[in-house]
């Protein structure tokens, strides 16, 4: 089966809202004969912004994080009716920033998710083991744990709007990429276990980008491997001369 690439941009904290309105232009514009699908994520404070420059185009519209309850006393969260009414399509889960700085677990994560797909998100979930976890050889059954608890309660019927990005706490902002071939064992082996959970079609279909580290110069390799489908770009995502390349790789 072929699957659709998709490349999103995931600005973490950077950006005012005028940096923010450039970059979103200058992505419209030199994106739009582009041939995969893409997504930014621009921080809370900057969707106002972005959500009616991407409308209508190829871009979709991602938040980075969302609440886990749908609205109330939750000082300094953001809820996912608030990011509907914005005009967002995604939300980004399970980042590793937010499950190791801010000590987001599995189950909040899970939360998060189903409230999520309750409210006709799709949902980017984000897995990937430290690298004290890979050099004790426990990627896989971290990989494995994050993506069994993180879909814990989702419907097989739901699988088409998760996407699954594989990033390695290592790789993330270090320079350091996963080599396409240790990338793409991982993605391989999440795919069996999306197999397990939900059957070779649904594991098939689901599209798992790599992220960490990705450049203009290393997209080819990894998005040519079999199980690589995509990428979820932060450090260079936040030029337009480095992300269009990396979104028109190839
Ligand atoms: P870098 O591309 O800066 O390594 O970040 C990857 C990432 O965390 C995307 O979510």
């Amino acid at each position: 089966m072929t699957r659709p690439y998709y490349i999103a941009g995931n600005w973490k904290m950077h950006k005012t809202r005028a940096e923010a309105a450039e970059l979103a232009v200058a992505l419209v514009d030199q994106l739009k004969d582009g041939k995969h699908k893409y997504l930014v994520a621009p921080g809370f404070t900057l969707l106002e912004t972005v959500a009616p420059i991407v409308k209508g185009t190829n871009i979709r519209l991602g938040a980075q994080n969302c609440a886990a309850e749908e609205q109330g006393a939750h000082t300094g969260e953001v809820s996912v009716l608030q990011l509907k009414d914005l005009g967002v399509q995604t939300v980004i889960l399970g980042h590793s920033e937010r499950r190791h700085i801010y000590k987001e677990d599995d189950a909040l994560i899970n939360k998060k998710l189903k409230l999520a797909l309750a409210h006709g998100f799709e949902v980017i979930l984000c897995i990937g083991e430290l690298l004290e976890e890979r050099e004790a050889g426990k990627a896989e059954a971290v990989c494995e744990t994050q993506t069994v608890k993180g879909l814990e309660g989702v419907a097989v019927a739901d699988l088409g709007r998760i996407v699954i990005a594989y990033e390695p706490v290592w790789a993330i902002g270090t320079g350091k990429t996963a080599t396409p071939e240790d990338a793409d064992a991982i993605h391989a082996f999440v795919r069996g276990v999306i197999a397990k959970l939900y059957g070779q079609a649904a594991a098939e279909a689901i599209i798992i980008q790599y992220g960490g580290s990705v450049k203009p110069e290393n997209a080819a390799q990894l998005m040519a491997k079999e199980n690589i489908d995509g990428a979820l770009v932060g450090g260079a995502a936040l030029k337009a001369g480095a992300f269009v390349p990396i979104a028109k790789f190839g």
